[in-house]
C-alpha cells in the first residue's frame, strides 16, 4: 500500500462554486438532523471533480460544514485511493497490484507506467497529461489486470491494449471502458460456454 499524505504544496483556503455549493446543501438536506455526516463521501467526490483533488483546506473546510471532527474525515480522504491528495495529470492512472492483478501481469502495466510517466509515482507528467500509482483492490480481480482513470475501470490489459488506451487518452479520446478484450463484463472471452442450447 502507498503512502497517503498530502502533497507538499497547498492552498490555504478551500470554496466551493456556488453551484457546487447549492449542490451539497441540497445532498446534507438529505440527512436527518444530527446525521448531516452522512454526506461526507459525496461531498469530498464533489471537491474532487471540481479541483481535481483534495487539500488539506478541502478536508478543513468540510469537516468544519458538516461539524465533523477534522481527523474523521482526513481519515477517510488518506483510506480510499479514489481520492487525491496531491494535484494528479489530466490523466491519472491506478494500477491495481494486487495478488491476483499481479498474477494476471499488473507487474508489466506498472512497467509501462514507469516508461511513459516516469519511475516515480504520483509524479505529474510535463505536458500535465499523465501521472500513475500503485493501488490496492479496485474489485473487479475477475478482469485482471486492470487500471482506473477517473471513475471508469480498464479490464483484461495487456502491454500492447495498455499502451494503446494511454494513446487514445493522449490524443483526447474517450475511450470505451470495462473489458479490452473480446468479452461482455465478466463472461468468458469469445461468448457464452454454458447454457449454450435454448429450449423450444
Ligand atoms: S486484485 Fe486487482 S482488482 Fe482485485
Amino acid at each position: 500500500m502507498s503512502v497517503r499524505r498530502y502533497g507538499p504544496v497547498q492552498p490555504k483556503t478551500f470554496a466551493f462554486t456556488a453551484e457546487n455549493l447549492a449542490w451539497c446543501d441540497k445532498l446534507i438536506a438529505r440527512y436527518p438532523e444530527g446525521r448531516q455526516a452522512s454526506a461526507v463521501i459525496p461531498m469530498l467526490w464533489k471537491a474532487q471533480e471540481q479541483d481535481g483533488w483534495i487539500s488539506e483546506a478541502c478536508v478543513r473546510w468540510i469537516s468544519e460544514h458538516l461539524g465533523m471532527p477534522y481527523i474523521r474525515v482526513y481519515e477517510i480522504v488518506t483510506f480510499y485511493t479514489m481520492f487525491h491528495m496531491a494535484p494528479v495529470g489530466r490523466t491519472h492512472v491506478q494500477v491495481c497490484g494486487t495478488t491476483p492483478c499481479m498474477l494476471r501481469g499488473a507487474g508489466d502495466l506498472i512497467a509501462v507506467c514507469k516508461s511513459r510517466m516516469g519511475n516515480v509515482a504520483k509524479q505529474v507528467t510535463e505536458d500535465g497529461q499523465f501521472s500513475w500509482e500503485e493501488v490496492e483492490c479496485l474489485g473487479a480481480c475477475v478482469n485482471a489486470p486492470l487500471v482506473q482513470i477517473f471513475s471508469d475501470t480498464y479490464e483484461d490489459l495487456d502491454t500492447n491494449s495498455f499502451n494503446a488506451l494511454l494513446d487514445a487518452f493522449a490524443r483526447g479520446e474517450s475511450p470505451k471502458p470495462g473489458p479490452q478484450i473480446a468479452r461482455t463484463f465478466s463472461a468468458p472471452e469469445g461468448g457464452p460456454l454454458t447454457l449454450t442450447e435454448v429450449e423450444s
